[in-house]
């Protein structure tokens, strides 16, 4: 193919998009906003061996979430992640671990209600997601007040949030909206994780050890949900 200036250039595909396409095993991924059926009942019968469920939003590279796995191999992991890079790259460092209770949806975590049924989930990891720091982007924040509530209603009682950010603002909006929510009972808080007791249980992801490289503070709360 010839632009306009006469010079030749391909079509650029991405190639993770196929690698994502060919881990079907592993890898349930949206081509459309939503989910199909089909794409509810696959997740469902790669997770039916396992009677416990935690998700992980934006595992990013993957660190935290296949360490999870790898701790406690009797539970199903499941990470919600846009990105095919990051989401195929996650699932081949799982396999070359030998995880085989890993699986990721490629695709916008907001879908996550459409996957599973209400109280269906053992706790739910919220790791460093994108800040949107402009005022005006603020409204892109996935833990906005709507979706608190959905993770609300997909946790089982006793289920956690789990919320780690090195943004001060953000994580002070979202422990406010959670407070006021009667369900969220906020059982761990700190503004600095790695100088209070909750470090020796911490795993860190790849943002958070860049993040304390640069001397930033961790933020971390993890609200439980609370029976009737
Ligand atoms: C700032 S990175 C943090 C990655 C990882 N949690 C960590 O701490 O190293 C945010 C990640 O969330 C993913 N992401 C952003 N918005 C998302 C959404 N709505 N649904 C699923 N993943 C999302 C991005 O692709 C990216 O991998």
């Amino acid at each position: 193919m010839t632009d306009s200036f006469g010079s030749h250039f391909r079509t650029w595909k991405n190639q993770y998009i196929d690698l994502v396409e060919s881990k079907t095993d592993k890898i349930i991924s949206l081509v459309t906003e939503h989910p199909t059926p089909a794409h509810c009942e696959s997740l469902k019968k790669l997770i039916a061996p396992f009677s416990t469920v935690f998700c992980e939003i934006g595992p990013g590279s993957g660190g935290h979430l296949i360490e999870l796995a790898a701790r406690n191999p009797t539970a199903a992991y499941v990470g919600f992640e846009l990105r095919f890079k990051r989401a195929f790259k996650t699932v081949q460092k799982a396999e070359k671990r030998g995880i085989k209770n890993l699986f990721v949806v490629r695709a916008n975590a907001l879908t996550m209600k459409e996957f599973f049924a209400p109280a269906s989930l053992a706790g739910v990891y919220v790791n460093f997601p994108d800040p949107w720091s402009k005022k005006h982007w603020k409204k892109n924040r996935i833990l906005n007040p709507s979706f608190l509530e959905v993770l609300q209603e997909l946790l089982a009682v006793d289920g956690f949030l789990s919320y780690k950010t090195d943004h001060l603002e953000y994580f002070e909006e979202t422990l406010e909206t959670v407070g006021k929510m009667p369900r969220f009972s906020i059982r761990k808080l700190t503004k600095d994780l790695y100088a209070s007791e909750f470090v020796e249980a911490n795993i860190p992801t790849e943002f958070e050890n860049l993040f304390k490289s640069q001397g930033l503070k961790i933020n971390f709360f993890e609200a439980v949900k609370l029976g009737n």
